[in-house]
């Protein structure tokens, strides 16, 4: 990824933007699909300031209710050697960290689609990204509230994360922030989210992340029905290229979200802390995550030639294009919808049995995964 076009600011980040804004003036062009999506966009917003109980008190020792399986270093020596003090310090970071980058990463997700609406050719999509636009403002409102109120540890962007985005903005080709964003970090969101609506303890981060994610589950559909149409009219040079920007993002989101800098603060030692973190079971239920999400997704939209094929057997994943992707977005829906439904007064309870019940369908395959 390159790097030597960002350029930090004070209190900010200046990433240079690629390419064209389009006009088109044909303002009945759209295919029924799209403009459906577009419908279901507009009709399914929700206010977080509404939808959520606010009220609630997170433990401010475990504000997500994590469970120990989920801290990346529990069960080693590391961990048995850390007084129970700093088990609740890492406890509290962990959730910093991470609703840390799904803030940032929510934020990479409205400047996105918003230059999708200024860069993809027709109006039916411009109309559909702009749903999105709205979609992640309400995201970052969210995520920004959580950290504010409730989790009260701050970290900056991740390299990772940041690398990515940097890639996908600064790229001059209109179907890379796509692909980038709506496939691979949407993705990334899908994994992270879903593991928050179904594995957490508390009840206000189940909600939120499972209200995000029937939006996110829309934000997939959008690029796989964009690029699975532009991407049966490429060369196969063209289509390598997308390609080999695909696995070198696949390899990032692999191996690169497992808190660094968060170890490198807390100092237990720092590079023990990332090794273990990255062969923790909880990364492994992560990857597994992320890659159910993403796999079926590549092959729906062409990008599965021999090559590719080649890196996801390397990156241990190829089994993962056995899954179907639009029945766990359709899953994602209705457990959304379902927790809509309860009031928030009796939903301690009740939303977690909802989620118990929906939690296996987000679990893929067990046997998808070629890794050992
Ligand atoms: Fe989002
Ligand atoms: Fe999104």
């Amino acid at each position: 990824m390159k790097s030597d076009t960002m350029a930090k600011l004070a209190g900010g980040w200046a990433v240079p933007l690629g390419g064209d804004a389009l006009f088109t003036w044909d303002y009945d062009a759209g295919t029924e699909q799209m403009l459906n999506l577009y419908s279901r966009g507009k009709q399914r917003q929700w206010d977080a300031e509404t939808q959520l109980d606010w009220s609630h008190d997170v433990d401010p020792d475990n504000p997500l209710g994590l469970p120990d399986e989920f801290i990346w270093i529990a069960g080693t020596r590391v961990w048995e050697r850390l007084p129970e003090a700093e088990r609740t310090t890492v406890r509290q970071h962990i959730a910093g960290w991470l609703y840390s980058q799904f803030l940032h990463g929510e934020q990479g997700g409205l400047v996105c689609s918003a230059k999708v609406v200024q860069a993809v050719p027709d109006i039916a999509s411009k109309f559909y990204a702009a749903t999105q636009v709205m979609d992640e403002a309400r995201h970052v409102e969210a995520y920004q509230r959580m950290l504010q109120a409730k989790i009260k540890v701050h970290y900056p962007i991740s390299t990772g994360l940041r690398g990515l985005l940097e890639a996908i903005i600064g790229d001059s080709r209109w179907d890379i922030t796509y692909l980038g964003m709506q496939v691979m970090i949407e993705g990334l969101a899908l994994a992270a989210f879903s593991i928050q609506r179904d594995r957490m303890r508390d009840p206000l981060a189940q909600a939120l992340n499972a209200y995000v994610l029937q939006d996110e589950a829309r934000h997939v559909a959008f690029g796989r029905l964009a690029l699975r149409d532009y991407y049966s009219q490429l060369s196969t040079a063209e289509l390598r290229e997308r390609e080999d920007f695909a696995v070198e993002a696949c390899w990032v989101l692999k191996d690169r979200f497992v808190g660094e800098e968060m170890w490198r603060k807390l100092d237990y030692g720092a590079e023990e802390c990332i090794a273990l973190a990255n062969r923790s079971p909880a990364q492994r239920e992560f990857r597994r995550r992320v890659f159910t999400r993403i796999v079926p997704t590549l092959k729906d939209i062409n990008l599965f030639g021999p090559r590719m094929q080649e890196s996801l057997r390397e990156l241990g994943v190829l089994g993962f294009s056995r899954v179907d992707g639009a029945e766990i977005s359709a899953e994602d829906e209705r457990i959304a919808d379902e927790i809509a439904r309860l009031e928030f007064a009796t939903r301690q309870r009740e939303v977690s049995a909802v989620i118990a019940v929906g939690a296996g369908s987000d679990d893929g395959d067990d046997d998808c995964e070629d890794e050992g």
